[in-house]
């Protein structure tokens, strides 16, 4: 499966995906890395990885359904047959998610439906949660409300070191979103309304840490 990225910022999750494809963990392979931000880092390392990454700039274009379009042109030339939002911070357009053929995944820092939006850990720890996580759901036209593919919960301590917290968060982004990227590539999910099923084939588990559930559970290799 050819895999476009879009992303915004420093890009650990495009890394991640990228790392996992190279790998042979994937079958599944990153062909396109676009941003809305000229200086995110992401473009350089899909760069580094010899990837075509190209930014396009938002302030070009006279509306949000023109540059969408734009992001369209791009991805069809690169054949992808599945785009993948990892740290995208604009909204795509309903235009784009209708013309768009293959399926759209984002990856969200929280227990989705709880904390959408851009600050899902703050927002968290400003409500007192003591758990939060990490969601990879397909995308809809409401902003991270789209269909959920996998979830994985962590503890949030009182006295947690947001920096290490965040660490922590990343970490298992990038066990999950390939994970779910995996399961989409092998034709393994199966959506129906906002029901998202798993077909289990019986490949092994990973371990995973006893202070983080994950579901469905990791299989080996993520
Ligand atoms: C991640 O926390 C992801 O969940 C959110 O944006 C962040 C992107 O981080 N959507 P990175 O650019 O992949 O490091």
């Amino acid at each position: 499966m050819k895999v476009a990225i879009l992303a915004s910022g420093s890009g650990s999750n495009a890394q991640a995906i990228i790392e996992c494809s190279k790998n042979g963990a994937l079958h599944a392979k990153v062909v396109l890395v676009l941003s809305n931000k000229k200086d995110a880092p992401v473009l350089q390392k899909a760069a580094n990885a010899n990837i075509p990454a190209k930014f396009l700039d938002p302030k070009l274009y006279a509306s949000r359904e023109e540059y969408d379009r734009a992001l369209l042109s791009e991805i069809a030339g690169s054949s992808a047959e599945c785009v993948c939002l990892a740290g995208y911070m604009l909204l795509l357009s309903k235009q784009f998610l209708e013309n768009y053929a293959g399926p759209v995944l984002n990856i969200h820092p929280s227990i989705l439906p709880a904390f959408p939006g851009a600050h899902g850990i703050d927002d968290a720890r400003s409500h007192g949660v003591k758990i939060t996580g990490v969601t990879v759901h397909f995308v809809n036209e409401d902003m991270d409300m789209g269909p959920i593919i996998i979830q994985a919960a962590l503890p949030l301590p009182d006295d947690a070191d947001m920096d290490a917290y965040m660490k922590g968060i990343h970490a298992i982004e990038h066990r999950i979103y390939p994970q779910a990227i995996e399961w989409l590539s092998c034709n393994r999910l199966r959506v129906k309304g906002r029901q998202v099923t798993l077909i289990a084939t019986g490949v092994p588990l990973a371990e995973i840490p006893k202070n983080l559930l994950i579901w469905p559970p990791l299989e080996k290799g993520f």
